[in-house]
Parts: structure tokens; sequence; C-alpha cells
């Protein structure tokens, strides 16, 4: 039997790879916390909206999931529950019908998951994190790590949902005196679309492959909400020449006549309510809760349209300067306070302007937080996809009636985000922290 010794090098190398890991799972942990915790048994089990589970489920479907990969998977040990599995599958019951299930109380459900995790430790203190694709670099805890985060944005959505008294609670957003306007031209050529360094990336965002775009102008900030007002107040929401025929119809049969959450008191003026709180309309903010329809009439309105996912990613990426295709819009690094608004360290989309730290080169800003960016483009594999570790994340959503939402929103956490990140929704949805930016198709000799 050889035994083999690897390089001191190698040791810290793993051992700084554990500290991430370990970092980021308890980082999500203590969110996923934050969010169950503040409300009763009665609220945690029942349901705040059909498009939603309660909450309960998801505390439990996290645990299931870290269970499935990093206990049994990974880890090769026994089950903690087999019997639940079918319960906490997201393909065996629609989100409506989950609050009649014989699910997991509270009290078992913050047990299971603790338990779960208990083990998971073990497991990362004996693996070598090398080897198999699922293992090495990490890749399956990162993977659970953005699995429960993506789970603890969509439990903040439910948040938002519920009403009553408000119980989450963070500090305001940055001011801004001045607002980002304008429009920036990213010259035509080619990029690199995808992740091919990031060893947490997902399935969706591989491979990475090049894009030769024609040029294009981006806008350098995202919709606000005084420009979307505008558009309520030229008759926007009453213009069906402005919508699509989809758009249309859905907007008459959802009775849409402003972003979700928006309410207008008897002197005329609208609020936001936000996460129970009854707020004024920020002006500077970037519109959120709007569907994709509505994005397709505003641009329609504004004379531009929305961005292809290529043309968004390589705005938020791509140097001209250097022909560099960055991990984020200001370089390498990663997020930070003065960068990006994620992670839920506030509760709302700050104004535009309110990040110049985290603009590119070219100045375009806030790609990254604040709110998810509705793009052109429906949900479909890169050339070469293959699906992995399991069809369900990514693959049997190609060719639904999906859009490619991209940057994250304020409440992303940064393992969850990055330039190559792909999410999506049906274009009808708004219950997501959704807006989004416009662009537009040069005009003859511009940009050269
Ligand atoms: C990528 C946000 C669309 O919530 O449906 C969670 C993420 N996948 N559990 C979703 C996901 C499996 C997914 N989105
Ligand atoms: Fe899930």
């Amino acid at each position: 039997m050889t035994i083999h010794h690897p390089p001191a090098s190698d040791v810290s190398d793993t051992e700084q790879l554990r500290d991430r890991i370990a970092e980021v799972l308890t980082r999500a942990r203590q969110r996923t916390l934050t969010l169950t915790d503040c409300i009763d048994e009665a609220e945690l089990v029942a349901q705040h909206s059909r498009l939603m589970s309660p909450l309960v489920w998801d505390l439990a479907h996290i645990g299931n999931q870290e269970e499935l990969w990093l206990v049994r998977d990974v880890g090769g040990r026994e089950a903690v529950r087999a019997d639940i599995d079918e319960l906490y599958d997201a393909f065996k019951h629609a989100r409506s019908n989950r609050p009649a299930l014989p699910l997991l109380d509270p009290t078992q459900a913050r047990g299971y998951v603790g338990t779960v995790r208990d083990k998971v430790w073990d497991v990362l203190e004996r693996s070598d994190l090398r080897g198999a694709p699922l293992i090495d670099g990490g890749f399956a805890f990162g993977m659970i790590a953005q699995h429960e985060q993506q789970h603890d944005e969509t439990m903040l959505a439910t948040h938002q949902l519920r009403t009553g008294p408000a119980v989450l609670t963070a500090p305001a957003v940055p001011i801004v005196t001045t607002p980002v306007t304008g429009e920036v031209v990213v010259p035509a050529g080619e990029f690199t679309m995808g992740a091919s360094t990031e060893p947490w990336a997902l399935d969706n965002e591989r491979p990475a492959h090049r894009v030769r775009l024609p040029g294009f102008a981006i806008d350098a900030a995202p919709v606000t909400n005084e420009q979307y007002l505008a558009f309520i107040d030229d008759g926007g929401y009453e213009r069906p020449e402005l919508w699509s025929e989809r758009g249309w119809a859905h907007r008459q049969e959802a009775g849409l006549v402003a972003p979700q959450f928006w309410e207008r008191d008897p002197a005329g003026h609208w609020w936001r309510r936000v996460f129970g709180v009854l707020t004024p309309l920020r002006p500077h903010q970037p519109v959120v809760h709007v569907c994709w329809f509505e994005a397709e009439a505003y641009a329609n309105w504004a004379g531009k349209r929305l961005p292809t996912e290529a043309e968004w990613e390589k705005a938020a990426r791509h140097d001209p300067a250097t022909g560099a295709d960055r991990r984020f819009p200001w370089g390498d690094a990663e997020p930070d306070e003065a960068t990006a608004n994620l992670g839920q360290r506030h509760l709302e989309p700050a104004d535009v302007g309110a990040y110049p730290a985290g603009a590119t080169p070219a100045g375009v800003h806030q790609l990254i937080g604040d709110v998810w960016e509705w793009t052109s483009s429906d949900f479909d594999p890169y050339p070469g996809f293959h699906a992995f570790p399991y069809r369900e994340y990514s693959e049997v959503f190609f060719g639904g009636d999906y859009r490619v939402l991209r940057g994250g929103s304020f409440g992303t956490d940064p393992v969850a985000c990055r330039s190559t990140f792909r999410n999506w929704d049906h274009p009808i949805r708004r219950q997501i922290f959704s807006g989004f930016r416009l662009a537009r198709d040069l005009r003859p000799g511009e940009g050269e």
C-alpha cells in the first residue's frame, strides 16, 4: 500500500476550501432560520399565496436536498429520513397542493434540517474535495449552498406576499442625490458567454462558448419607479397597441394596472407595500414586481426593447478595452457592500446610482443585485450542454414557457449570483423580485 502525502500547499488549499464551504453553508442556514423563526407555527404551515409553498415545506425541502446530495450521495451515509423524499420532491406536488400534504411540523422540520447539517459537517471534514466531478472543488457543497439560498429568496418572496404586521427588518438602502441615466454603447464583437473557471457554476451556465454580437446600446441603469409611473400616467395599461397579443390578454385577465404591491391613495399618490410596511414610492428606485409582459409593453412605449441574455451578459462582463471577460461588472472580486445590493442586507432595491463602485468600466450600473432583470430570451441550453448532476435543475425547463432573468436581486445571496448566472420564470410571474432595463439596436454609423 502506498501512502500518498500531498504537498503542503495542497493541504492548505483544501483547508481553505473547507472553510469557504463552511462559511457559505452557515450563512445560508442563518438566513433560513431568520426567515422561519420570526413567525408563528400557524403562519409557517399556512399558504400565503397559491403561487408559493408553505414556509415549512421550503424548510424541510432544503434539508431533504442536502440529505440526498451531501449525506447520501457524497457521504455514502445511511438515509436520515428515506420516508419523506416523496413529500419534498418539487416535481411530485405542485406548490398549491403542498399545504394539504402530511408535512413535518415546524418543530420536526427544524430538528430534521439540524440533524442533516450535523452529518454534513462530518462528511465535509472527511472529504478531500477532489476527484469525481460531483465532489471536485467542493461542487456538491456549493450547489447545496446555492439551493438553500435560492429557497431563501423564494421564502423572502413569500414574506412579501403575507399580510399582517411586519416581522423583517433591515437597514435603509443608501441615499442617492443624482440618479444614473442614459445609455452605454457596447461595440460589435465576440465575448465569452457562460462559465469556464467558476467552480460552482451550475449546469445551465456551461459550457462557455464564444458569441459574436452586433453593436447595441444598453441603459446605464434599470427602469425606475418614476419612469414606470410616466408609462402608467400615459395610459400604458390602457393601450393594447403597446402590448403583445398574449401580454394584453394577460393584462385583461389579471386586471393589471400597476406593478404588484403598488397602492394609490385618494389624493392620487402612489405607495408601495414592502414586507408589511407602506412606503411612499421612491422615484429613483428600480421598479420591482413587474412581469415580462409589463416590461415588454413599457419597452414598446419607450421605443426600445429588452436586451437578449447574451447582450446582458456581454454588457456585464466583457471589457472591450482589455478583451477580458470577468466574473462581475467591476472585475473578478467577490461582491461587497460597496459594489452590489445583495444578500437581503436591505429589504428593497437601492436607487439607481447607489453603487458606483459596482459599475462596469463603460458605466453600466447595478447589473448585479437590486432587481432580477428580464431579458427577451427564452430559457434554452447552451451548445454542448449536459445535465449535471440532475436533469430537474435545468434541463426539464428548456423549451418551456420561460424567460431568462439575470443579475440577481437584493434578495439573492452572492453565492448564487455572478454575471453568468441564469434564472428563469414564466412571463406572467411577478411575485419574484423582477425589474428590467432597456436596450436598442445601434443606428447606422453609431458606435463605430
Ligand atoms: C432557478 C429559481 C427557477 O426556485 O424554481 C430551487 C431554483 N431549483 N430548487 C426555482 C431551484 C430547485 C429555481 N430557480
Ligand atoms: Fe428546490
